[in-house]
Protein backbone atom coordinates (compact mmCIF):
# COMPACT_ATOMS: atom_id res chain seq x y z
CA UNK A 1 0.00 0.00 0.00
CA UNK A 2 1.12 3.18 -0.85
CA UNK A 3 2.15 5.69 2.13
CA UNK A 4 3.38 8.83 0.47
CA UNK A 5 1.26 11.37 -0.32
CA UNK A 6 0.87 14.86 -1.81
CA UNK A 7 -1.66 16.88 -1.42
CA UNK A 8 -2.41 20.24 -2.99
CA UNK A 9 -3.94 22.59 -0.18
CA UNK A 10 -6.26 25.58 -1.65
CA UNK A 11 -7.24 27.34 1.20
CA UNK A 12 -9.33 30.31 -0.73
CA UNK A 13 -10.98 33.04 0.74
CA UNK A 14 -12.85 34.14 3.70
CA UNK A 15 -12.71 32.20 6.62
CA UNK A 16 -11.25 29.18 3.92
CA UNK A 17 -7.88 29.91 5.45
CA UNK A 18 -9.06 29.18 8.87
CA UNK A 19 -10.80 25.80 9.06
CA UNK A 20 -7.83 24.57 6.56
CA UNK A 21 -5.48 24.85 9.43
CA UNK A 22 -6.93 22.86 11.48
CA UNK A 23 -7.94 20.44 8.84
CA UNK A 24 -4.66 20.39 7.99
CA UNK A 25 -2.50 20.48 11.34
CA UNK A 26 -5.12 17.12 11.94
CA UNK A 27 -4.05 15.55 8.57
CA UNK A 28 -0.08 15.70 9.75
CA UNK A 29 -0.74 15.06 13.05
CA UNK A 30 -2.71 11.76 11.83
CA UNK A 31 0.26 10.90 8.91
CA UNK A 32 2.60 10.98 12.30
CA UNK A 33 0.48 8.41 14.69
CA UNK A 34 -0.62 6.18 11.57
CA UNK A 35 2.79 5.82 9.84
CA UNK A 36 2.25 7.40 6.44
CA UNK A 37 3.53 10.75 4.51
CA UNK A 38 2.19 13.79 3.44
CA UNK A 39 3.78 16.01 1.53
CA UNK A 40 1.58 19.58 1.30
CA UNK A 41 1.83 22.12 -1.21
CA UNK A 42 0.02 25.42 -1.44
CA UNK A 43 -1.78 27.58 -4.18
CA UNK A 44 -3.86 30.48 -4.05
CA UNK A 45 -7.15 29.79 -5.99
CA UNK A 46 -10.55 31.92 -5.89
CA UNK A 47 -10.35 36.09 -4.81
CA UNK A 48 -6.53 35.47 -3.04
CA UNK A 49 -5.84 34.08 -6.80
CA UNK A 50 -7.65 37.01 -8.37
CA UNK A 51 -5.74 39.90 -5.94
CA UNK A 52 -2.44 38.20 -7.23
CA UNK A 53 -2.90 36.69 -10.70
CA UNK A 54 -5.79 38.85 -11.34
CA UNK A 55 -7.88 35.21 -12.60
CA UNK A 56 -9.05 32.98 -10.39
CA UNK A 57 -7.66 29.64 -11.07
CA UNK A 58 -4.03 30.00 -12.75
CA UNK A 59 -2.51 27.17 -15.53
CA UNK A 60 -0.01 26.57 -12.57
CA UNK A 61 -2.15 25.59 -9.48
CA UNK A 62 -3.76 23.00 -12.35
CA UNK A 63 -0.69 21.54 -13.04
CA UNK A 64 -0.17 20.97 -9.31
CA UNK A 65 -3.51 19.83 -8.70
CA UNK A 66 -2.69 17.07 -11.52
CA UNK A 67 0.25 16.19 -9.93
CA UNK A 68 -1.46 15.23 -6.64
CA UNK A 69 -2.79 12.72 -4.76
CA UNK A 70 -5.73 14.74 -3.70
CA UNK A 71 -7.18 18.18 -3.71
CA UNK A 72 -8.46 20.06 -0.23
CA UNK A 73 -10.28 22.76 -0.85
CA UNK A 74 -11.45 25.72 1.64
CA UNK A 75 -13.80 28.01 0.11
CA UNK A 76 -13.81 31.05 -2.48
CA UNK A 77 -15.82 34.36 -2.80
CA UNK A 78 -16.80 37.24 -0.78
CA UNK A 79 -18.37 40.82 -1.48
CA UNK A 80 -14.56 41.87 -3.03
CA UNK A 81 -15.22 40.11 -5.97
CA UNK A 82 -18.81 40.21 -6.79
CA UNK A 83 -18.81 42.57 -8.90
CA UNK A 84 -16.65 40.71 -11.36
CA UNK A 85 -18.07 39.74 -14.64
CA UNK A 86 -19.44 36.17 -13.84
CA UNK A 87 -16.31 34.84 -16.04
CA UNK A 88 -13.79 35.90 -13.53
CA UNK A 89 -15.59 35.18 -10.28
CA UNK A 90 -13.98 33.37 -8.04
CA UNK A 91 -16.59 30.77 -8.01
CA UNK A 92 -15.61 29.89 -11.67
CA UNK A 93 -12.20 28.12 -10.12
CA UNK A 94 -14.60 25.23 -9.14
CA UNK A 95 -15.78 24.75 -12.33
CA UNK A 96 -12.37 25.05 -13.87
CA UNK A 97 -10.74 22.45 -11.62
CA UNK A 98 -13.84 19.77 -11.57
CA UNK A 99 -14.07 19.90 -15.41
CA UNK A 100 -9.77 19.67 -15.69
CA UNK A 101 -9.80 16.62 -13.24
CA UNK A 102 -12.74 14.92 -14.98
CA UNK A 103 -14.63 15.12 -11.60
CA UNK A 104 -17.98 13.71 -12.72
CA UNK A 105 -19.18 12.72 -9.15
CA UNK A 106 -19.75 14.02 -6.16
CA UNK A 107 -20.25 12.60 -2.62
CA UNK A 108 -22.09 14.14 -0.03
CA UNK A 109 -22.13 12.39 3.23
CA UNK A 110 -25.13 13.09 5.64
CA UNK A 111 -24.46 12.03 8.88
CA UNK A 112 -26.74 13.02 11.76
CA UNK A 113 -24.49 13.36 15.24
CA UNK A 114 -26.50 11.99 18.42
CA UNK A 115 -25.05 15.15 20.10
CA UNK A 116 -26.51 17.45 17.32
CA UNK A 117 -30.17 15.51 16.19
CA UNK A 118 -32.01 18.61 17.70
CA UNK A 119 -30.45 21.08 15.47
CA UNK A 120 -32.48 19.69 13.01
CA UNK A 121 -35.84 20.71 11.94
CA UNK A 122 -37.27 17.31 12.17
CA UNK A 123 -37.87 15.51 15.33
CA UNK A 124 -35.19 14.16 16.57
CA UNK A 125 -35.98 10.64 16.33
CA UNK A 126 -36.40 10.90 13.00
CA UNK A 127 -33.50 12.01 12.00
CA UNK A 128 -31.11 10.51 15.19
CA UNK A 129 -29.22 7.81 13.64
CA UNK A 130 -29.28 8.85 10.00
CA UNK A 131 -25.78 8.19 8.35
CA UNK A 132 -26.28 8.45 4.66
CA UNK A 133 -24.24 8.90 0.98
CA UNK A 134 -25.65 11.45 -2.31
CA UNK A 135 -23.82 10.09 -4.93
CA UNK A 136 -24.69 13.05 -7.81
CA UNK A 137 -23.31 12.72 -10.88
CA UNK A 138 -21.88 15.93 -11.94
CA UNK A 139 -20.73 16.92 -14.88
CA UNK A 140 -23.66 15.64 -17.42
CA UNK A 141 -27.97 15.79 -17.61
CA UNK A 142 -29.57 18.76 -18.11
CA UNK A 143 -27.12 21.42 -16.98
CA UNK A 144 -25.04 20.92 -19.95
CA UNK A 145 -27.12 19.13 -22.46
CA UNK A 146 -27.89 20.89 -25.22
CA UNK A 147 -30.07 22.41 -27.46
CA UNK A 148 -30.56 24.99 -24.24
CA UNK A 149 -31.26 28.63 -24.50
CA UNK A 150 -34.05 30.70 -24.72
CA UNK A 151 -35.30 32.04 -27.77
CA UNK A 152 -37.90 35.09 -29.32
CA UNK A 153 -40.79 33.43 -31.16
CA UNK A 154 -42.50 35.23 -34.13
CA UNK A 155 -45.41 36.24 -31.59
CA UNK A 156 -42.95 37.92 -29.60
CA UNK A 157 -42.94 35.18 -26.54
CA UNK A 158 -40.08 33.45 -25.82
CA UNK A 159 -39.06 29.93 -25.56
CA UNK A 160 -36.91 28.30 -23.22
CA UNK A 161 -35.62 24.95 -23.70
CA UNK A 162 -33.07 22.94 -21.63
CA UNK A 163 -32.04 18.95 -22.94
CA UNK A 164 -31.55 16.25 -20.36
CA UNK A 165 -29.21 13.82 -22.05
CA UNK A 166 -27.37 10.75 -20.33
CA UNK A 167 -25.30 8.02 -22.34
CA UNK A 168 -24.83 4.39 -21.15
CA UNK A 169 -21.14 5.21 -20.35
CA UNK A 170 -22.11 7.96 -18.45
CA UNK A 171 -24.67 6.34 -16.00
CA UNK A 172 -21.90 3.16 -15.90
CA UNK A 173 -18.98 4.92 -14.60
CA UNK A 174 -21.33 6.58 -11.55
CA UNK A 175 -23.13 3.89 -11.12
CA UNK A 176 -19.96 2.01 -10.27
CA UNK A 177 -18.87 4.74 -8.29
CA UNK A 178 -21.89 4.46 -6.00
CA UNK A 179 -21.81 0.24 -5.64
CA UNK A 180 -17.96 1.07 -4.92
CA UNK A 181 -18.85 3.52 -2.06
CA UNK A 182 -21.44 1.23 -0.63
CA UNK A 183 -19.50 -1.56 -0.08
CA UNK A 184 -17.43 0.47 2.05
CA UNK A 185 -20.52 1.00 3.99
CA UNK A 186 -23.56 -0.58 4.32
CA UNK A 187 -24.16 -1.97 0.84
CA UNK A 188 -27.21 -0.46 -0.26
CA UNK A 189 -27.28 1.40 -3.71
CA UNK A 190 -30.92 3.57 -4.25
CA UNK A 191 -31.31 4.66 -7.71
CA UNK A 192 -33.54 7.42 -7.80
CA UNK A 193 -34.69 8.42 -11.26
CA UNK A 194 -38.15 9.06 -12.81
CA UNK A 195 -38.44 6.13 -15.17
CA UNK A 196 -41.72 6.91 -15.42
CA UNK A 197 -41.51 10.08 -17.09
CA UNK A 198 -38.64 10.80 -18.68
CA UNK A 199 -36.88 8.67 -21.18
CA UNK A 200 -33.47 9.89 -20.25
CA UNK A 201 -33.76 8.45 -16.78
CA UNK A 202 -35.13 5.37 -18.23
CA UNK A 203 -31.85 4.35 -19.65
CA UNK A 204 -30.59 5.22 -16.05
CA UNK A 205 -32.81 2.89 -14.19
CA UNK A 206 -32.02 0.10 -17.14
CA UNK A 207 -27.98 0.39 -17.24
CA UNK A 208 -27.81 0.61 -13.40
CA UNK A 209 -29.48 -2.61 -13.56
CA UNK A 210 -27.03 -3.93 -15.73
CA UNK A 211 -24.17 -3.04 -14.07
CA UNK A 212 -25.65 -4.35 -10.90
CA UNK A 213 -26.04 -7.65 -12.56
CA UNK A 214 -23.14 -7.69 -14.60
CA UNK A 215 -20.02 -6.12 -12.69
CA UNK A 216 -20.71 -8.73 -9.85
CA UNK A 217 -22.21 -6.07 -7.20
CA UNK A 218 -24.25 -8.52 -6.27
CA UNK A 219 -23.35 -8.26 -2.46
CA UNK A 220 -24.71 -4.99 -2.58
CA UNK A 221 -28.20 -4.32 -2.45
CA UNK A 222 -29.73 -2.31 -5.23
CA UNK A 223 -33.56 -0.41 -5.16
CA UNK A 224 -34.78 1.66 -7.42
CA UNK A 225 -37.08 4.75 -6.52
CA UNK A 226 -38.86 7.61 -8.19
CA UNK A 227 -37.62 11.17 -6.96
CA UNK A 228 -40.71 12.06 -5.81
CA UNK A 229 -40.75 9.31 -3.47
CA UNK A 230 -37.32 9.66 -2.39
CA UNK A 231 -38.08 13.69 -1.52
CA UNK A 232 -40.61 12.53 0.70
CA UNK A 233 -39.01 9.58 2.31
CA UNK A 234 -35.50 11.46 3.22
CA UNK A 235 -38.17 13.54 5.14
CA UNK A 236 -40.35 10.99 6.68
CA UNK A 237 -37.44 7.80 7.01
CA UNK A 238 -33.74 9.04 6.41
CA UNK A 239 -32.49 6.10 8.21
CA UNK A 240 -33.54 3.18 5.04
CA UNK A 241 -30.76 5.04 3.28
CA UNK A 242 -26.98 4.26 2.70
CA UNK A 243 -26.46 5.18 -0.71
CA UNK A 244 -28.55 6.99 -2.79
CA UNK A 245 -27.11 7.81 -6.40
CA UNK A 246 -28.44 10.08 -8.96
CA UNK A 247 -28.68 12.39 -12.12
CA UNK A 248 -27.03 16.00 -11.35
CA UNK A 249 -29.96 17.77 -11.48
CA UNK A 250 -31.97 15.51 -8.79
CA UNK A 251 -28.67 15.54 -6.59
CA UNK A 252 -28.28 18.95 -7.05
CA UNK A 253 -31.82 19.01 -5.49
CA UNK A 254 -31.93 15.91 -3.14
CA UNK A 255 -28.34 16.56 -1.13
CA UNK A 256 -29.32 19.75 -0.57
CA UNK A 257 -32.34 18.37 1.09
CA UNK A 258 -30.92 15.66 2.72
CA UNK A 259 -28.00 18.25 4.11
CA UNK A 260 -30.81 19.88 5.81
CA UNK A 261 -31.59 16.54 8.05
CA UNK A 262 -28.28 17.86 10.34
CA UNK A 263 -29.43 21.10 10.62
CA UNK A 264 -26.17 22.37 10.45
CA UNK A 265 -24.12 23.89 7.77
CA UNK A 266 -20.57 24.18 9.38
CA UNK A 267 -21.01 19.70 9.66
CA UNK A 268 -20.99 18.74 5.98
CA UNK A 269 -18.22 17.40 3.92
CA UNK A 270 -17.75 16.68 0.17
CA UNK A 271 -15.89 14.93 -2.14
CA UNK A 272 -15.71 15.02 -5.83
CA UNK A 273 -14.18 12.13 -7.51
CA UNK A 274 -13.64 10.41 -11.13
CA UNK A 275 -10.56 11.47 -12.73
CA UNK A 276 -7.46 10.31 -11.44
CA UNK A 277 -7.35 13.31 -8.53
CA UNK A 278 -10.02 13.69 -6.34
CA UNK A 279 -10.64 17.02 -4.31
CA UNK A 280 -12.22 17.03 -1.02
CA UNK A 281 -13.68 20.32 0.79
CA UNK A 282 -17.15 21.89 2.91
CA UNK A 283 -20.04 22.56 1.78
CA UNK A 284 -20.44 25.36 3.38
CA UNK A 285 -18.85 29.25 1.32
CA UNK A 286 -16.39 31.85 2.40
CA UNK A 287 -18.81 33.01 4.97
CA UNK A 288 -17.56 36.84 4.86
CA UNK A 289 -19.98 37.49 7.62
CA UNK A 290 -17.53 35.60 10.37
CA UNK A 291 -13.90 35.87 8.70
CA UNK A 292 -10.99 36.61 10.79
CA UNK A 293 -13.02 36.23 14.04
CA UNK A 294 -11.83 32.38 14.85
CA UNK A 295 -15.53 31.50 15.11
CA UNK A 296 -15.98 29.22 12.09
CA UNK A 297 -16.72 25.62 12.82
CA UNK A 298 -13.70 23.39 11.34
CA UNK A 299 -15.26 20.40 11.45
CA UNK A 300 -16.79 20.28 7.85
CA UNK A 301 -13.46 20.52 6.67
CA UNK A 302 -12.06 18.14 9.15
CA UNK A 303 -14.76 15.35 7.77
CA UNK A 304 -13.73 16.37 4.59
CA UNK A 305 -10.42 15.09 5.22
CA UNK A 306 -11.65 12.21 6.84
CA UNK A 307 -13.40 11.46 3.61
CA UNK A 308 -10.31 12.41 1.32
CA UNK A 309 -8.33 9.71 3.75
CA UNK A 310 -11.05 7.29 2.61
CA UNK A 311 -11.48 7.79 -1.29
CA UNK A 312 -8.51 8.55 -2.18
CA UNK A 313 -5.60 7.48 0.32
CA UNK A 314 -7.08 4.16 0.37
CA UNK A 315 -6.59 4.68 4.61
CA UNK A 316 -10.52 4.12 5.69
CA UNK A 317 -8.85 3.39 9.43
CA UNK A 318 -7.75 7.02 9.88
CA UNK A 319 -10.77 8.30 8.41
CA UNK A 320 -12.94 5.75 10.76
CA UNK A 321 -10.81 7.61 13.92
CA UNK A 322 -11.37 11.32 12.67
CA UNK A 323 -15.11 10.89 12.43
CA UNK A 324 -14.97 8.78 15.91
CA UNK A 325 -12.94 11.95 17.54
CA UNK A 326 -15.23 14.00 16.45
CA UNK A 327 -18.14 12.67 17.70
CA UNK A 328 -16.53 12.44 21.00
CA UNK A 329 -15.60 15.88 21.13
CA UNK A 330 -19.10 16.60 20.33
CA UNK A 331 -20.55 14.19 22.85
CA UNK A 332 -18.77 16.35 25.63
CA UNK A 333 -21.02 19.51 24.81
CA UNK A 334 -18.02 21.13 22.72
CA UNK A 335 -19.69 23.79 20.44
CA UNK A 336 -18.84 26.46 17.86
CA UNK A 337 -21.19 29.27 17.74
CA UNK A 338 -22.96 27.89 14.18
CA UNK A 339 -24.41 24.66 16.46
CA UNK A 340 -24.30 25.91 20.13
CA UNK A 341 -27.29 24.95 22.74
CA UNK A 342 -27.84 25.67 25.75
CA UNK A 343 -25.53 24.22 28.60
CA UNK A 344 -23.01 23.49 25.76
CA UNK A 345 -19.10 24.34 26.22
CA UNK A 346 -18.61 27.01 23.53
CA UNK A 347 -15.35 27.35 21.63
CA UNK A 348 -13.43 29.13 19.11
CA UNK A 349 -12.16 27.17 15.56
CA UNK A 350 -9.11 26.87 17.22
CA UNK A 351 -9.78 25.16 20.13
CA UNK A 352 -11.82 23.29 18.21
CA UNK A 353 -9.37 21.53 15.96
CA UNK A 354 -7.70 21.14 19.22
CA UNK A 355 -10.35 19.17 20.98
CA UNK A 356 -10.28 16.81 17.77
CA UNK A 357 -6.57 16.64 17.65
CA UNK A 358 -6.39 15.90 21.11
CA UNK A 359 -8.30 12.69 20.45
CA UNK A 360 -6.45 11.59 18.01
CA UNK A 361 -3.46 11.43 20.11
N1 LIG B 1 -17.60 26.03 -2.61
C1 LIG B 1 -17.45 27.30 -2.38
O1 LIG B 1 -16.34 27.80 -2.35
C2 LIG B 1 -18.66 28.13 -2.08
C3 LIG B 1 -19.89 27.55 -1.75
C4 LIG B 1 -20.97 28.39 -1.40
C5 LIG B 1 -20.79 29.76 -1.43
N2 LIG B 1 -19.58 30.28 -1.81
C6 LIG B 1 -19.33 31.74 -1.76
O2 LIG B 1 -19.17 32.11 -0.40
C7 LIG B 1 -19.60 33.47 -0.21
C8 LIG B 1 -20.61 33.53 0.91
O3 LIG B 1 -21.77 32.78 0.53
P1 LIG B 1 -23.02 32.52 1.46
O4 LIG B 1 -23.03 33.52 2.56
O5 LIG B 1 -24.17 32.37 0.59
O6 LIG B 1 -22.77 31.06 2.04
P2 LIG B 1 -21.82 30.61 3.26
O7 LIG B 1 -21.89 29.12 3.31
O8 LIG B 1 -20.48 31.20 3.11
O9 LIG B 1 -22.50 31.22 4.57
C9 LIG B 1 -23.88 31.01 4.90
C10 LIG B 1 -24.08 31.23 6.42
O10 LIG B 1 -23.52 30.12 7.11
C11 LIG B 1 -22.50 30.54 8.01
N3 LIG B 1 -21.39 29.57 7.89
C12 LIG B 1 -20.90 29.02 6.76
N4 LIG B 1 -19.90 28.20 7.04
C13 LIG B 1 -19.73 28.23 8.36
C14 LIG B 1 -18.83 27.60 9.27
N5 LIG B 1 -17.87 26.74 8.84
N6 LIG B 1 -18.95 27.86 10.58
C15 LIG B 1 -19.90 28.69 11.03
N7 LIG B 1 -20.79 29.32 10.26
C16 LIG B 1 -20.70 29.09 8.93
C17 LIG B 1 -22.07 31.92 7.53
O11 LIG B 1 -21.55 32.69 8.60
C18 LIG B 1 -23.36 32.46 6.96
O12 LIG B 1 -24.14 33.01 7.99
C19 LIG B 1 -20.15 33.90 -1.58
O13 LIG B 1 -19.17 34.63 -2.24
C20 LIG B 1 -20.46 32.59 -2.28
O14 LIG B 1 -20.41 32.71 -3.68
C21 LIG B 1 -18.52 29.50 -2.09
Amino acid sequence: MKTNYKILVLSGDGIGPEVMREGTQLLSLAAERYEFRIEFQEGLVGGASIDAYRKPLTDSVLESAKGSDAVLLGAMGGPKWDSLDYSIRPERALLGLRQELGLFANLRPVKVFSALASASTLRREVVEGTDLLVVRELTGGIYFGQPKGVTKLPDGTERGVNTEIYTTPEIERIAGVAFEAARKRRRKVTSVDKANVLEATELWRKVVTRVHQAKGYGDVQLEHMLVDNCAMQLIRNPKQFDVIVTTNMFGDILSDEAAMLTGSIGMLPSASIGGKVGMYEPVHGSAPDIAGQNVANPLATILSVALMLRHSLDQAKVADDIERAVEEVLNEGYRTADIQEPGCRLVGCKEMGRLVQEKMQ
